[in-house]
């Protein structure tokens, strides 16, 4: 827990590296395991500490977990509790999404109040609303939340703002829910798809997943399935960008170009060569980083909130001054400070960060403030010149498999020591 990352930054990152798979698809999709009837396997499961969280929820449920290297095999059957208590509540909030999976499953839930996190308030008022008007009976009380709902039932659901995890927790209710749900303005995310896709492995009814529009048809008997989860775009937009800083040349495989259009053609923008394949992206850089014309975060298929930070790091080296403007979360420029610790110019106004591109950065003593502003840090750090000291690593880790090893196999100077 309490290590740090030490880099010697100014190595062009250049090779081959297979990216892992999502962790934004795998933690949803494994709560969706116990609606099925059997034991589910699911395959390309990045081995972080997320997962290990939700392991550990799905243990404390009662059902049967095996973690094997990428596998994890759940079988809901033995499953005897139907509550998420604080402590386990506490290690990621996101676990709100197994409030629909329970209440599909038991019909009723008991779970303690995710509340804020790193990036600020995480308002469920969403989640909240769609279920009680598919029925559910939910009562708020001393943090915790209090979910009833025996009966279940299909309902036109309009979202008003397109919310990832709301989708989701609609649409795994709905699958128990008599008759139709139809969710319009839902979120259009990839891990959207990657979800329907296992769902309609257990046999659910569930189409639409990438437009706007979802529908589940509730009460199908829903049986095992095996399930490999799709590649993670954030982690991909990462080792581009760092490989862009760096002046690298790199080649991810297992990846959907697809799901990173709106980054591929910014890294374009800095000035770097692209060559995209089926399931590949490489990227080289030969040429000093120009700056982008403003870069406004949106709901997919925009620009993603979670690659903000690490394009933003990759732009502080960038010839001319390029525009941020975070739409998604209030708290996303919390690792700026660090940032101008490495020489980063970089001018924070509520939304909009304002980054004036520095002919150099320098190593420094920096602390990842959230997991995504972390990974900006190491891609930094692995482009400012002589040694920086990146702690608060049980934040990296949450979402990046290896990340020092594949760094590191990639070209890299960079260990992880105690602190
Ligand atoms: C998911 C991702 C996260 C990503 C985010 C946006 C997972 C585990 N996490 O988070 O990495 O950054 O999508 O792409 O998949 N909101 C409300 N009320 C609600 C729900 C959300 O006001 O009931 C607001 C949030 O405060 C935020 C915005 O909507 O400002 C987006 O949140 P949402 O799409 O729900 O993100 P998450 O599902 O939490």
């Amino acid at each position: 827990m309490n290590s740090a990352f030490v880099v010697r930054g100014g190595r062009p990152l250049r090779g081959t590296l297979r990216v892992h798979g999502a962790k934004n698809s795998v933690l949803p999709i494994l709560a969706a395991a116990i609606l099925g009837n059997g034991r589910q396997v699911i395959g390309n499961c990045p081995q972080l500490s997320d997962v290990a969280s939700t392991v550990r929820i799905l243990r404390y449920l009662g059902c049967d977990v095996a973690w094997d290297g990428g596998v994890v095999e759940i079988d809901p059957r033995p499953m005897t509790r139907c509550e998420i208590p604080d402590f386990l509540m506490r290690e990621m909030r996101s676990s709100i999404v197994f409030l629909g999976a329970i209440l599909a499953r038991t019909g009723e839930a008991l779970i303690s109040f995710p509340g804020g996190c790193e990036l600020g308030p995480r308002p469920i008022d969403l989640h909240l609303s769609a279920l009680r008007a598919m029925g559910a009976d939910i009562t708020e009380e001393g943090g915790d939340l209090i979910c009833r709902a025996r009966n279940l039932t299909g309902r036109d659901v309009n979202l008003t703002f397109p919310s990832v995890g709301a989708t989701e927790n609609i649409m795994l209710a709905a699958t128990s829910a008599k008759g139709v749900t139809r969710i319009t303005n839902a979120a259009r995310e990839p891990e959207i798809e990657d979800l329907q896709a296992f769902l309609q492995a257990l046999g659910a009814n569930v189409s639409g997943a990438g437009t706007s529009t979802v529908v589940v048809e509730g009460g199908w008997p829903l049986r095992a399935a095996r399930y490999d989860i799709i590649a993670d775009r954030i982690v991909t937009a990462t080792y581009l960008s760092a490989a862009a800083l760096t002046g690298g040349d790199i080649t991810l495989t297992g990846v959907c170009p697809a799901h990173l259009s709106t980054v591929t053609a910014v890294l374009a923008e800095a000035g770097c060569e692209l060559a995209i394949g089926q399931d590949t992206i490489a990227l080289a850089r030969h040429q000093p980083l120009k700056a982008m014309k403003p870069i406004r975060t949106m709901p997919y298929p925009g620009f993603p909130t979670d690659a903000q930070p690490p394009v933003l790091a990759m732009a502080t080296r960038a010839e001319g001054t390029t525009v941020f403007v975070e739409n998604i979360f209030d708290n996303r420029f919390r690792h700026i400070g660090e940032l101008a610790r490495m020489g980063a110019d970089v001018k924070v106004e509520g939304k909009v960060a304002v980054v004036c591109g520095v002919p150099r950065l320098t190593g420094a003593r920096v602390s990842a403030t959230d997991l995504r502003g972390g990974a900006a840090l190491v891609v930094a750090a692995l482009g400012a010149e002589g040694e920086s000291r990146v702690t608060g690593l049980h934040l990296i880790d949450r979402g990046y498999e290896h990340f020092e090893q594949n760094l590191a196999a990639l070209g890299a100077d960079i260990q992880r020591l105690p602190e």
